[in-house]
């Protein structure tokens, strides 16, 4: 094995105004994978992330919800820790990018940066938002494609024909935050000239550093030359201020790869590590970045050519991995399958993730599927029916008759051998990201240990008088295959593993721990080390996300959660065409097999309507009975897995327990329009 090494790992740092889903979680199960081996390996090895809290979407948010942006981004910082946690994503340290140790890395970096001429200052017109005062990003504007005329595009490309754009080509331009159309009008903004790194550029795309498919796309940029990069934005803007620039901020990608070397920083606060030894320009260690393919141009481009242009070390690698699809498709709100890690964890174990995608990743940028079917099918197959299933058919012969006691020789030591000898097979996988190929390897030797089993039949065996200890022998020769199983699985499965562990009462397993079986050892008695996947489980997940995300916004990307704008502007007319009238509240139930609908039974002046609500998590039924509230009347009836919906009833509140019903003050009526 080759020597200890010193590796510093991240993930992307995931926007702080949306909860993470199962697209996100392909990269931090990918990574948390690669971390835990290398650390079972006997490497150094830190793992950091962040939120990635600054930008325009988060302040636009923070404001539709008439909060601070603080106060946004520490709930939601709250919400991604506990997610990751339940995943078992095994970060040192998840941190903010709004932190004092990311301001003061970005200024500084900028400041060198500034200080070696490869900072510009120009002046640049771009579109303004005269109502709300700000300058617009391109998602925040709107208005016809230049080249195929259709409404409703963004400011940067057209959904219908894919043309790219600049936003002041847009024909009948809107301003997504205020609806005003938006006039053209000059500031002064801050560049990063990349175009000074073209020649360094080049020859770190060549060394490696990244797939070879990202490193030629990459290179489509020289062709043209390196265009400057803007890296500052005007006020109002959540963020940084440049330092030497009243109004201006650092751009959200500016500071966010900073956050990485922060929230390291932070960690080495906390345990004594130092920071110099990982992110001089000299340093020893590795610097490995897992993200998906769409960010590539940051992190292959701007960030290495950043961190070389400030004197810091550049990254060893850039890890890309493709999106994730459901089913075969884009993930669809309206079928079910865009699927939130929270909704995830109600109804399914973490482990059954984990172990799906690692038996479909590889080190490629290839979009994997996640299969519902396939994945209910293989989790049940493999852990339960293969690895699990040689623990549980051979500790019990092992309690019953030799008080748990393991024999003191294997009867197969060839056998064992096959098993333990492709440890630097697997490893070498695990290395290269090649996880489906090393539980297509893991999964083989499953087999053997369960053929094994089935040739020697150790049940009838042990009751054949004076053949006790044979039966002893099968079943030690079948515990330790099954941990040799184990310990290749330990990176993905942390949990069984862990609980593996405690079965066979010899501390902890590492990689290296194959190369010795387990004999002559008391065993602890065996307990379910894993349950099937249930098709109902599966079943409740799907519809709950239907329910959860029907009528939340518009995703621009189905594998990662991007920034979204608010709701467009819509036309008087629009609106009007909303029939919105007072409702009485006449019967309110519980909905068997949804949690989070509640029936209410609605008179609307001499009407009755029956709605489907997602209120159950604000309101008993019964302090709802009697009251008035405002409904849509005119929505179109939609057919839900429980009956009919006929409107919608109106509440607000950003979810869980904080979320009310419209209540219109007494006096109202039933079927009483709403103006
Ligand atoms: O694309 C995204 O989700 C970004 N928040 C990733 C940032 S990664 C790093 F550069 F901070
Ligand atoms: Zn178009």
């Amino acid at each position: 094995m080759s020597e200890t090494q010193k590796i510093l790992v991240t993930s992307a740092l995931p926007y702080a105004n949306g909860p993470i889903h199962l697209g996100h979680l392909v990269e931090y199960i990918q990574t948390d994978i690669w971390v835990r081996f290398q650390k079972m390996r006997g490497h150094t090895c830190h793992y950091v992330c962040a939120d990635d809290a600054h930008g325009t979407p988060i302040m636009l948010r923070a404001r539709q919800e008439g909060i601070e942006p603080q106060q946004l981004i520490d709930r939601i910082n709250g919400e991604h820790r506990a997610d990751f946690a339940e995943f078992l994503i095994g970060f040192d340290n998840y941190y903010s990018t709004h932190s004092d140790e990311n301001r003061e890395l970005a200024s500084g970096i900028y400041q060198k940066l500034k200080a070696a001429g490869h900072i510009a200052v120009r002046t640049v017109r771009q579109l303004y938002d005269p109502q709300a005062e700000m300058f617009l990003p391109d998602r925040f504007i709107k208005g016809e494609c230049p080249k195929c005329g259709t409404a409703d595009q963004y400011g940067d490309n057209c959904e219908a024909c894919g043309a790219t754009y600049s936003p002041t080509e847009l024909k009948n331009p809107r301003s997504a935050v205020s609806g005003a159309t938006p006039i053209e009008k000059d500031s002064e903004q801050y560049f990063f000239k990349l175009a000074d790194f073209q020649k360094f550029l080049e020859q770190w795309l060549d060394a490696g550093h990244t797939q070879s498919e990202i490193a030629n796309k990459q290179k489509e940029w020289f062709a043209d030359g390196l265009q400057d990069w803007d890296i500052s934005r005007n006020a109002p803007y959540w963020g940084f201020e440049i330092p030497d620039a009243p109004g201006k901020y650092f751009y959200v990608w500016l500071d966010a790869p900073i956050g990485y070397m922060a929230s390291f920083k932070n960690l080495c606060s906390k345990s004594g590590l130092n920071f110099d030894e990982y992110w001089n320009a000299d340093s020893k260690t590795r610097l490995v970045h897992f993200i998906g393919k769409d960010i590539a141009r940051f992190h292959t481009l701007f960030w290495p050519a950043v961190l070389h242009g400030a004197g810091y070390r550049t990254p060893s690698s850039v890890y890309c991995h493709g999106f994730l699809t459901v089913n075969g498709q884009k993930m669809s709100k309206s079928r079910g399958t865009f699927i939130m890690a929270r909704t995830y964890l109600d109804y399914l174990k973490p482990e059954y993730l984990r172990y799906y995608y690692a038996a479909k990743l590889s080190g490629g940028v290839d979009d994997i599927d996640l299969n519902l079917e396939d994945f209910q099918m293989r989790v049940n197959a493999d852990l339960v029916g293969k690895v699990v299933n040689i623990a549980s058919r051979c500790a019990g012969f092992i309690h019953k008759n030799f008080g748990g006691k393991l024999s003191s020789t294997l009867p197969e030591p060839l056998l064992y051998e096959d098993f333990s000898k492709v440890t630097e097979a697997i490893a070498s996988l695990y290395e290269g990201r090649e996880y489906s190929k090393a539980i297509k390897e893991i999964m083989a030797l499953a087999d053997r240990a369960n053929q094994y089993i089935d040739e020697h039949k150790p049940w009838s065996i042990i009751k054949e008088a004076g053949q006790e200890k044979t039966g002893q022998d099968i079943c030690s020769q079948g515990i330790n295959m099954f941990r040799a199983l184990v310990i290749y699985l330990k990176p993905v499965l942390p949990e069984l593993a862990a609980n593996a562990e405690e079965f066979l009462n010899a501390g902890e397993l590492n990689w290296h721990s194959v190369s010795q079986p387990l004999l002559d050892k008391t065993i602890n008695p065996f307990k379910p080390l894993m349950t099937r996947i249930e098709k109902e489980q599966v079943d409740k997940m799907i519809e709950d996300s239907r329910q959860t995300m029907a009528g939340a916004p518009a995703t621009p990307s189905a594998a990662k959660s991007s920034a979204e704008p608010v709701a467009a502007m819509i036309d008087y007319e629009d609106f009007a065409k909303v029939d919105l009238r007072i409702a009485k509240i006449i019967k309110a139930a519980h909905v068997e097999g949804a949690d989070k609908l509640l029936q209410l039974t609605l008179d609307i002046g001499g009407e009755q309507r029956n709605v489907f609500a997602g209120i159950k998590s604000a309101y008993k039924p019964e302090d709802l009975e009697g009251r008035l509230t405002v409904m849509v009347a005119n929505l179109k009836p939609r057919k839900m897995k429980f009956g009919m919906s006929e409107g919608m009833v109106l509440a607000a509140g950003p979810g869980g327990k904080d979320l009310w019903i419209l209540n219109p003050d007494d006096g109202a009526q039933p079927g009483m329009k709403v103006k």
